[in-house]
């Protein structure tokens, strides 16, 4: 099995890379290459996937990881 990496983008969406599979709330699966990006704004009209309106709508999250002892 590959890798799955899921980088929250500052300011964006998020960032996936890797084979997942994207379901959505009835169980079927959306068409997604091993790119692509989730909405994290609540902006896009193509949600699940990001479709640039965070650039537009002021979207801020600087959240960051909490580093594990
Ligand atoms: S994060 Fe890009 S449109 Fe919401």
């Amino acid at each position: 099995m590959e890798d799955v990496v899921i980088k929250v983008r500052e300011n964006g969406p998020y960032l996936v890379t890797g084979r997942v599979r994207l379901i959505d709330a009835d169980g079927n699966p959306y068409t997604v290459q091993e790119n692509f990006v989730l909405c994290r704004c609540g902006g896009s009209v193509l949600k699940p996937f990001c479709d640039g309106s965070h650039r537009e709508n002021g979207f801020c999250a600087e959240q960051r990881a909490t580093p594990q002892e």
